[in-house]
């Protein structure tokens, strides 16, 4: 089984790719599932099928042809489905304070919701064996880095808090519901919060194993997409997920002649050599813009067939993280995978959050996590394949 995530900045083509992905796979025989994980859900316009015109509210996965299967998650649905004790608890809570019943009920799905939600079908997924490949189409960067940041978050919460908090309630519930209005959660909720961490359990290992879950980087040529690419990149590596491609979208194509668009056009250039420079190692697929907007089979095959001319695109295109952080005895350490350099002087520039590696005539910038911002760089070693650069 495979699990793909196609994510970066809002409106970049992230649901058009993954449809078209979706369809490809689909012709090459492939059972599979695209998943829309935006609140604001697009994916069911982009195909444009007849099949979702007559599809029953009721049906989750709709199959859209052959092999092909989309879903959009509802979280509503899934509340009812998976956690309706801790979504009532949080409700009554809300209520309590004065808020219109719709409104909280509006509040009480949380943020993280969705995602978790999310994260349930897919585990269900891979435990049943249910498809071949699953197509991850993310919302905007930042939530689906804080995506795959649940389950580490969620396995913390179980193991350090949940069992003083429900043991708490246990003792002093009947005492402190005695002298204050707010309500004690009952066993039940608690229950349900355990059951919801079963059905997640495992799934951190399936997002970050490379032989199973790649993530794809969509961007554009432009300044400010490619910035936060680079930032999504480190945040992917530093959570262990393996990026196998970055696909740069909307290239204006050769022959447009109009004055208009020269600076757009040497712009773009400028953007698509530094996205080549900062991404080497992982395969970089390039996308012209459209004559026209890209809806329906039609278009989605002309993409597919231009994205994956000769390839398959559930193979993985890249095996290792070319980043990686980690911490030895208490000093902070970039891994650096560059094993096409011999040894030469290493040069280290930090400007805030940005480190500059220059070696000989290879340059690099990366982006840093929040936490070593800060920090000083305190060293850089270069062996045959990595160079190591410690922090403190
Ligand atoms: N290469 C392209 N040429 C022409 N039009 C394109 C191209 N890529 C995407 N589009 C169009 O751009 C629009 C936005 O694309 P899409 O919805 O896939 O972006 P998104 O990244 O999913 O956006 P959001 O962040 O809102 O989910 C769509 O109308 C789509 O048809
Ligand atoms: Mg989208």
């Amino acid at each position: 089984m495979r699990i793909i995530f196609y994510t970066g900045k809002g409106g970049v083509g992230k649901t058009t790719i993954s449809a078209a992905t979706g369809i490809k796979l689909a012709s090459l025989g492939y059972k599979t599932i695209v998943i829309s994980l935006d609140v604001a859900h697009s994916l069911r316009d982009s195909f444009d099928n007849e099949a979702l015109l007559i599809a029953q509210p009721t049906e989750k996965q709709i199959q859209i042809q052959e092999n092909l299967w989309i879903q959009e998650i509802n979280v509503q649905e899934a509340i009812v489905e998976y956690w309706d004790e801790v979504y009532n608890y949080i409700r009554s809570l809300l209520n309590r304070s004065g808020l219109e019943t719709l409104v909280a009920e509006e509040i009480a799905v949380f943020p993280g919701m969705e995602e978790i939600c999310a994260l349930l079908y897919i585990n269900q997924y891979v435990r049943e064996n249910t498809y071949d490949v699953i197509i991850l189409d993310c919302a905007p960067t930042g939530e689906s880095l804080r995506f795959v940041s649940i389950p580490t978050t969620l396995e913390w919460y179980m193991n350090r808090i949940f069992k003083l908090e429900r043991n708490l309630a246990k003792l002093a519930g009947p005492i402190i519901e005695t002298v204050s209005s707010v309500p004690i959660p009952k066993d039940a909720y608690f229950q349900n919060i355990q059951n919801l961490f079963n059905k997640l359990e495992g799934i951190d290992t399936v997002l970050t194993d490379p032989k199973i879950t790649t993530v794809r980087l969509v961007t554009n040529p432009e300044k400010i997409v490619i910035k936060e690419t680079q930032r999504a990149f480190m945040y992917f590596c530093l959570y262990g997920l393996c990026i196998d491609a970055v696909i740069i979208n909307r290239i204006f194509p050769e022959g447009i002649d109009a004055k208009f668009f020269e600076i757009w056009k040497q712009t773009q250039q400028q953007y698509i050599e530094e996205a080549e420079n900062y991404f080497s190692g992982v395969p970089i697929w390039k996308v012209n813009l459209f004559d026209d907007q890209i809806i329906g089979e039609t278009g989605l095959r002309r993409l597919g067939d231009i994205l994956y001319p000769n390839l398959d695109p559930a193979e993985k295109f890249s095996e290792q993280s070319p980043y990686q952080f980690r911490k030895v005895d208490d000093v902070y350490q970039l891994v650096m995978q560059l094993p096409f350099l011999t040894k030469q002087e290493v040069h280290l520039t930090k400007h805030g959050d940005e480190l500059i590696v220059t070696i000989g005539g290879f340059k690099r910038h990366v982006a840093l996590p929040r936490s070593l911002a800060s920090t000083k760089t305190t060293g850089a070693k270069l062996t045959e394949r990595q160079l190591v650069i410690t922090f403190q």
